[in-house]
């Protein structure tokens, strides 16, 4: 998507430079940096500290990861060592495994004289599909966009509750949740959307506004607890949000909070659709409230909030007592029954396993 006059992908290869560049989400939207990441150590690093997030985008990054471990060492030791080091990063977005999965499945069935070169060539592959993925599901999802625009009077918005941001800086272009508010922005459908800040580490605040802000799309950012309230008023026509990982049974595992939207959600009849590319659906699991493993993270995200300062300057400050510890995991499980429905590349699923299968059917004899 466009920032500024520039198209920007959230992660690329530049072949000038030879290097693996990123959007390091860690400074917006205060300010925007791009950074090189230079060998395994640091890929690691950026997924699990997050200068990359989101389930298909640290996919994606761990892809290039094993590409350039590849180019110092391409022996099965190491891309056995690449795969466990990535994979450890952050236990709860399947994507990341599924892309580790993709890379080995490849490699190891290669000499290691070739697997450097068809490391790169995967890596690419895998990125450029997740753009393709994501451009299919907004173009699912402004169906259902669409419908709701059709009952509402000339000129009136549609109104859409997201949660996190599952927008494009959290996949390599597009965004699953977003990619139905760009398609439906383009098609001239007047849309308000009410971003969730996302406690602990804000993501809607700081990410998805600032994506609605670059892409003129009209927003207001609301307190997490705000959205039971507003649909309780009719204020929210739909909820749109992604997913770290989708059981075979069409459960949702996705950021902190999500679960309470959709209880709201079902409450007042507001329909809850969940955005996602395949590569999110872990088809081993069933249950995903107690098979899916949550990520636990440093209880300073909850502690400390970061922001810019009055002088301009971007500082964490810390908004509890002293010895007072935090609880911070960060995401849950909303169940198969809440969802109204799955946006994938494919078209919209019931959250139901034969949902699932009626539009992966290639997965009937796993299942
Ligand atoms: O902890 P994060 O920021 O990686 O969590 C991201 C989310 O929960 C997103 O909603 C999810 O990955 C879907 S992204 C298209």
């Amino acid at each position: 998507m466009k920032v500024g006059n520039t198209h920007y992908r959230s992660i690329w290869f530049d072949a000038e430079k030879a290097k693996v560049m990123i959007i390091d989400q860690r400074w917006l939207p205060h300010e925007f940096r791009v950074v090189e990441l230079d060998g395994l150590d640091e890929f690691a690093t950026a997924i699990r500290d997050m200068w990359v997030r989101g389930a298909p985008l640290i996919g994606a990054t761990a892809a290039y990861g094993i590409a350039i471990e590849m180019q110092r060492n391409a022996s099965d030791e190491a891309l056995d060592n690449a795969w466990e080091r990535l994979n450890e990063t952050r236990p709860t977005a399947v994507n990341l495994r599924w892309a580790l999965d993709e890379m080995r499945k490849v490699l190891s069935a290669l000499p290691e004289s070739e697997r450097a070169r068809a490391a790169f060539r995967k890596a690419e592959e895998i990125n450029d599909a997740d753009v393709e993925t994501n451009r299919m599901i907004g173009v699912h999802g402004l169906e259902i966009i669409k419908k709701i625009a059709a009952t509402k009077k000339s000129g009136e918005a549609v109104n859409i509750l997201t949660h996190c941001n599952a927008g494009w800086l959290a996949t390599v272009d597009w965004g699953t949740a977003t990619s139905p508010m760009y398609h439906a922005a383009a098609a001239g459908i007047p849309l308000h959307v009410w971003v969730d800040e996302t406690r602990p580490r804000n993501q809607g605040a700081q990410l998805t506004s600032w994506e609605m802000n670059s892409h003129g799309i009209p927003h207001h950012l609301i307190v997490d607890n705000a959205g039971g309230h507003l649909m309780q008023h009719g204020e929210v026509d739909l909820v749109i949000v992604g997913t770290d990982r989708t059981t075979a049974s069409g459960d949702v595992c996705n950021k902190i909070g999500t679960y309470l939207k959709a209880l709201a959600a079902h409450d007042n009849n507001v329909p809850f659709y969940v955005a996602l590319p395949s590569s999110t659906i872990d088809w081993t699991v069933d249950d995903g409230v107690r098979e899916i493993p949550i990520e636990e993270r440093d209880d300073r995200e909850v502690t400390h909030v970061f922001g810019r300062l009055e002088d301009g300057s971007v500082a964490s400050v810390q908004i509890s007592p002293d010895g007072t510890p935090g609880g911070n995991p960060a995401f849950d499980v909303t169940p198969a029954r809440l969802v109204t429905g799955l946006i994938t590349e494919r078209g919209v699923a019931e959250a139901t396993r034969e949902g699932l299968l009626e539009l992966f059917p290639e997965r009937r004899d796993a299942a």
